[in-house]
């Protein structure tokens, strides 16, 4: 993280962009707008990823930021453009997603800084050690002279390919639930313990797993996954005596999210008590679906259209920071097109006229906003 930051810092230093590093890890960079103090829109995504990931979900939309900077070439704005490089907006290491973003929106605190990762580190001390001071982290929430967020991001999806379309406006993210289930059970000898006297928690685990396909692919517009299981003891010749496996849920209704949560949280009970186990479930994230702003939309749209192309319109099935930042500023998201629809795996990439495409639609947006007083002259924080 820390040499992708000195690159960021390296590419933005020409432009006369000094970065700087709040205390969530989030990277800044303020490219001054044609006066002192006008307000700033934000440009950024995220910077972490996932393991055996893609080189462009999350870092394309932050290199996007910069390549917009480069292409005004000393232009500058009646408003400032911050370029955002965020943090932990995946979820890997500590199990809850968006880490980075939530301290922009001024919510991380309390119980999400105690959250531990595998090895038993703190969010507060994982902070500590990349070398910021977590009592600092209020210095890193939004000032009220934030106009709003703009995200690119890879589509990490098949529509737009299957449209022959570059680029999208995404209208809405779908809310997601995570959880940490755990099944106990007794560990016992694999080759002595007749199937009928066991209580086995990788057994139970499996079942509650096909149980969480079922429901989703009966309800239209679920996705359910267990992306993750480790299980204890863990030798080829043990039952296993515990199951832990991770459920990530999401729809673009909240109402059927949540109630698919509850039925599998039910039925994870149901299982555990015919099966004579026992079962807790840790609730890690419930994000609720997320509209995205109707004027930076529609204008994404103008200028996808200034390029050439159809603007389509989209949900988001995949989480985003924009998520966080819609529920205090005005945010909005261009998608670009996701060869073969592969994303969070090696094989995920881009086209470099896709590329093209949306720096072009950048630049067009920036000048349409540019030309809109209305925008800039407002304060749109929502508090
Ligand atoms: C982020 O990639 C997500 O899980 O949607
Ligand atoms: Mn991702
Ligand atoms: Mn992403």
């Amino acid at each position: 993280m820390r040499d992708c930051h000195h690159a960021l810092a390296e590419w933005l230093e020409p432009l006369e962009v000094k970065t700087t590093i709040d205390a969530a890890g989030n990277l800044h960079g303020l490219y001054p707008g044609i006066q002192a103090g006008v307000p700033r829109l934000l440009i950024g995504s995220h910077l972490d990823t996932v393991p055996n990931a893609g080189a462009y979900d999350g870092i394309l939309g932050v290199v996007l930021a910069v390549a917009l900077l480069e292409e005004l070439q000393g232009k500058k704005l009646p408003f400032a453009i911050e370029v955002l490089g965020f943090s932990e907006e995946e979820g890997v290491r500590f199990g809850t997603p968006f880490i980075g973003s939530r301290a922009l929106a001024g919510k991380l605190g309390g119980e999400l800084l105690d959250t531990r990762d595998a090895q038993g580190v703190s969010v507060r001390s994982a902070i500590e050690n990349f070398g910021l001071n977590p009592e600092e982290l209020a210095q890193a929430a939004l000032g009220d002279d934030t106009l709003g967020y703009l995200e690119f991001h890879i589509e990490q999806g098949p529509v737009l390919e299957d449209r022959k379309l570059p680029l999208a406006a995404v209208e809405s993210i779908a809310g997601q639930s995570r959880f940490e289930i755990n099944f106990s059970g007794r560990a016992n000898h694999a080759g002595t313990t007749p199937m009928h006297l066991r209580r086995d928690a990788i057994a139970g685990a499996a079942e509650w797993i096909g149980a969480a396909e079922r429901v989703a692919q009966s309800t239209p517009g679920l996705v359910a996954t267990v992306g993750k299981i480790e299980s204890k003891p863990g030798a080829a010749n043990v039952i296993a005596g515990n199951a832990r496996l991770t459920l990530d849920i999401r729809h673009s209704s909240d109402t059927i999210r949540l109630r698919a949560a509850e039925d599998l949280n039910r039925e994870a009970q149901k299982i555990a008590s015919r099966r004579r186990l026992s079962v807790s479930s840790k609730q890690l994230l419930s994000q609720r679906a997320v509209e995205l702003d109707p004027f930076l939309t529609g204008e994404i749209e103008k200028a996808i259209r200034k390029t050439g192309c159809e603007p389509h319109r989209m949900v988001s099935g995949a989480g985003h920071d924009a998520m966080i930042l819609a529920q205090t500023i005005p945010s909005a998201m261009i998608f670009l097109r996701t060869p073969g629809g592969i994303s969070h795996d090696p094989a995920e990439s881009v086209a470099v006229e896709d590329v093209e495409k949306a720096i072009q639609c950048g630049l067009h947006l920036l000048n349409q906003l540019a030309n809109s007083p209305d925008f800039y002259n407002v304060p749109h924080s929502k508090g």
